[in-house]
This record gives structure tokens, sequence and C-alpha cells, in this order.
């Protein structure tokens, strides 16, 4: 384990690491998180340096991203935490900066985007999320000038949103979708699955269940429409009560109504007591 782990603060430190692993001909993977760790995001962080000689992992709980009704004040922080788990999968900088660093007095710019973050899934439910992400994320990428940067593919249209947004602002640094994780039962790792109870946590599988049959049965010849009703049914019979669950072309999020349109994404949001939970699978062609 690297005890040495830095954790820097301050952009010019950022900048400073990078201009020098650069300079040796290094290439650098950046990991952007918000903490509390989990092995998914270690998971991202070995993804990163498949790709990359260094890792710098970002955490930082971007409060622009959180609707005020959301979760921002009790969102998990646990930056000794994490960076014992960065130091034990060989990240090589943990860039945490204050919220003043990101956000200094008079900032007063936003990334806007329509495409993928207008797709009436995530973006019906929290309206200002993805300003929020793509701000902070051009930022950060702006910041690392990294060579390559990995983002889950558990948070599937900010994967997107994000691919999108470097494509269209000239981002230098490649952008690129890691899997998602899973626990034993199915559930997707997520930082926020700490908030379920022990009774919600063993019900909180039926969202991946849902999603893989409703998967199956579409990939075995089921009429999508149905399928995704007969999922929705099934969630809130687990209790769930259910923002979307919903198939759409995997690329544009475009909505789908035959599997002869195209790579197929099936994509839900729902809440479970006072936790709302996302996932999405592939649908086989
Ligand atoms: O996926 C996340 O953890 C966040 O949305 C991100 C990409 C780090 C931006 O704050």
């Amino acid at each position: 384990m690297n005890a040495q782990l830095p954790v820097v603060g301050a952009i010019g430190e950022l900048r400073r690491y990078v201009g020098a692993r650069r300079a040796a001909g290094e290439r650098i993977g950046l990991v952007p998180t918000m903490g509390a760790l989990h092995a998914g995001h270690l998971s991202l962080v070995e993804a990163a340096r498949r790709a990359a000689d260094r890792v710098v992992v970002t955490v930082f709980v971007n409060p622009a991203q959180f609707g005020p009704n959301e979760d921002f004040a009790r969102y998990p922080r646990t930056l000794a935490a994490d960076v014992e788990k960065l130091s034990a999968v060989a990240a090589d900088l943990v860039f945490a900066p204050p919220v003043e660093e990101i956000y200094p007095p008079g900032f007063a710019t936003k990334v806007v985007l329509e495409g993928p973050a207008v797709a009436e899934l995530e973006d019906r439910f929290r309206p200002t999320h993805f300003s929020g992400v793509a701000t902070v994320v051009t930022k950060l990428l702006n910041q690392a000038q990294a060579d390559v940067a990995v983002f889950g593919e558990k948070d599937y249209q900010q994967l997107l949103v994000i691919k999108r947004l470097a494509r269209d602002l000239d981002i230098a640094t490649e952008i690129v979708g890691a899997p998602t994780l899973r626990e034993a039962d199915g559930l997707a790792m997520s930082s926020r699955n700490v908030y379920l109870s022990r009774e919600e946590r063993a019900r909180a599988t039926a969202l991946h269940g849902a999603l893989k049959d409703a998967a199956q049965r579409i990939a075995d010849g089921q009429d999508i429409g149905a399928a995704t009703a007969e999922a929705r049914v099934a969630l809130a019979k687990a209790g769930f009560d259910v923002d979307y669950l919903e198939a759409r072309h995997a690329e544009t999020l475009a909505p789908v109504a035959s599997r002869d349109q195209g790579p197929m994404r099936l994509l839900a949001a729902a809440t479970l007591g006072a936790t709302r939970l996302i996932d999405n699978i592939a649908v086989a062609s």
C-alpha cells in the first residue's frame, strides 16, 4: 500500500503534478468521483490504470448537481477512508478541492446541453442535475488535462452527457465508460446504498432483477412496451415508487419501439423508502 498517496486541494498543485508527469512522457488517467468510494469506483481506477501510466482521482461533492430537495447535506463524506482505499489500488494523486476552489466568489458560468441531457429520463426528475454535472466535469477535465477519463456506466445518461460535452467543447481527453459493479445479489454498487435500511436493502435487488427480466424478454422477442410495463409492475410490487423504466437507443437515448432500431439499453430510476436508486442494462441484440 502506498502510504504516501498525495492529496492536493489546489488546481495549481494538480496542474503541476500532471505537467511534470506528462513532461516525463507519461499518460494521465482521471477518475472523477464524489467520494464515499466503493469497489465500483476502485474498478474505475483500475480501468484508468490500464489506459494510463498515472491515475488522478478527484473527490468533490459537487453542490451544483444536487437539486434543492436532494441529499447534498447528507451525502456521505469519507475522505480519509477514500484515501486509504485509493492507496490500496495504487492511485497516484487525489485532488480533493474545497468548494471555493471550484466555485470561487463571482463564479458565473454554466454548461447546458441538449441531446442526451434532455431525454426525459433523469432530467425529467432532476431538471438542474446535468447542467451541474456538465459544468463541474468540464472544469475537472480542463483542470487535469488528462489523456483519458473514466466514468461508470451505472450513471448511463451521465456518461452519454459527458461524451457529448467533450466532443462538443473540443476537450481532448478521451472519455471511457466502465461496466457497473454489482453486489452478489445484483444490486448496482452506489454510494447511496448506505441509505437503505436492512429491510430495504433486501428488497433493492428487485431493481436489477426487473431490468434483467425485461431485457431477457425483449431479447427473446417480447413486445418492448409490454416487457417494460411488466417490469414497472414488478418493481411496484417490490415496494418501489417508479420514476421511469424505459427502453432507449443505447447511443442517443431516443425512445425505441422495436429491436431493429439499433443497440438498446433499459434504464430505470425508482425510490425505495427515502432512497432513490438508478440502474440500467444492455439488451442483447
Ligand atoms: O458520477 C459522479 O460521481 C459525479 O456525477 C461526477 C461525475 C464525479 C461529477 O460530480
